[in-house]
């Protein structure tokens, strides 16, 4: 069963990228990194390889192509050739190839497009990242999505599939996006899903209102709140890894700590079932933090 094994991979979207945090994650036994080409204004991958070059072999690395800097920001783009260029990019800027490589939320190149034109879209992004795979510049590929109710009305089942799908995780998102992420892995079959963002950034006040605790099993009640709502985002959906942001050691601690506790699947279907219930609600974060668990 997935979580019987969790794994905490460090996100480094809101990272400062100093080397204390890395260091203290090998510490702490976490050595999977996520990051992104558009990260820390585009310079994620050469500051990483500026001020960590010793410690980048330690770590697993995921990265993410898809969005290109231009003048102002940034744009999507599902363009082959782009993606091509940017996982070669990629690995020349860390100094070595990533281990994977994912297609940043391809929904903001698909919004609009009809489901043909969206399908044909995709398919060939992925191809593109399938192929650097198959060509040795990464070990997998994958897909991550922020908003995965775009991707799950595309057809992906004669596309290739992902060995990683990394979509949102946690009491944070709504039924809705739950559905729709059942629906695209049901039909995409991934190897692995991973969570991401199970605090959506921060929001810690939530927490004050909410007590995930009574989704753990009861011997881990010496746990805070946070440590419970991240544990149990392994379940919301079911992922085996989850990419959370941390510039404090002592936050990714507790993190760490929390993977030995053990989540109380049959309260998770409650509140799955609870949500299902109220047409309309978006999940604790917009129900108001009522549900008490079991
Ligand atoms: N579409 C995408 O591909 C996508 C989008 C978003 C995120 N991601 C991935 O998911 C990763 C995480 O996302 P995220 O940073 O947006 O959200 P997150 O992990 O949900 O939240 C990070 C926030 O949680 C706080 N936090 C972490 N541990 C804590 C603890 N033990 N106690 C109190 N506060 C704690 C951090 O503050 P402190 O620094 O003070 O600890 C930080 O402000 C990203 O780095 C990235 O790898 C991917």
């Amino acid at each position: 069963m997935h979580g019987a094994d969790p794994r905490l991979v460090l996100g480094l979207h809101r990272s400062r990228h100093h080397r204390d945090i890395l260091t203290a994650a090998l510490d702490l036994g976490v050595t999977a990194l996520d990051t992104a080409a558009p990260y820390l204004g585009f310079r994620s991958h050469t500051v990483l390889s500026e001020t960590a070059a010793d410690l980048l072999p330690k770590f697993t690395l995921s990265t993410k192509v898809g969005f290109f800097p231009r003048a102002g920001g940034a744009e999507h783009s599902l363009d082959p050739v782009r993606l091509r260029l940017a996982v070669e990019r990629a690995a020349r800027e860390l100094g070595r190839e990533p281990d994977t490589v994912l297609l940043h939320n391809p929904e903001r190149s698909l919004a609009g497009l009809s489901t043909a034109d969206g399908h044909t879209l995709l398919g060939n992004a992925c191809t593109a990242l399938a192929d650097a795979a198959r060509d040795g510049l990464c070990r997998a590929w994958g897909v991550t999505s922020w908003d995965t109710r775009t991707l799950s009305m595309v057809q992906v089942d004669d596309l290739p599939s992902p060995d990683v799908l990394m979509v949102r995780a946690g009491f944070l998102v709504g039924i809705d996006l739950l559905d729709a992420t059942t629906v695209l892995s049901t039909a995409w079959q991934p190897d692995e899903t991973w969570g991401m963002s199970p605090f959506r950034g921060g929001h810690r006040k939530v927490w004050e209102e909410f007590d995930p605790r009574p989704f753990l099993r009861p011997h881990h009640g010496d746990l805070s709140r946070i440590q419970a709502a991240f544990r149990t985002a392994f379940h919301l959906p079911s992922t085996s890894a989850m990419a959370v942001g941390t510039n404090d050691p002592g936050h990714l601690a507790q993190l760490v700590q929390a993977l030995g506790a053990e989540v109380d699947t049959a309260a998770v279907s409650q509140y799955l079932r609870a949500l299902h219930s109220e047409p309309g609600d978006q999940g604790l974060w917009c129900s108001g933090g009522s549900f008490r668990g079991s």
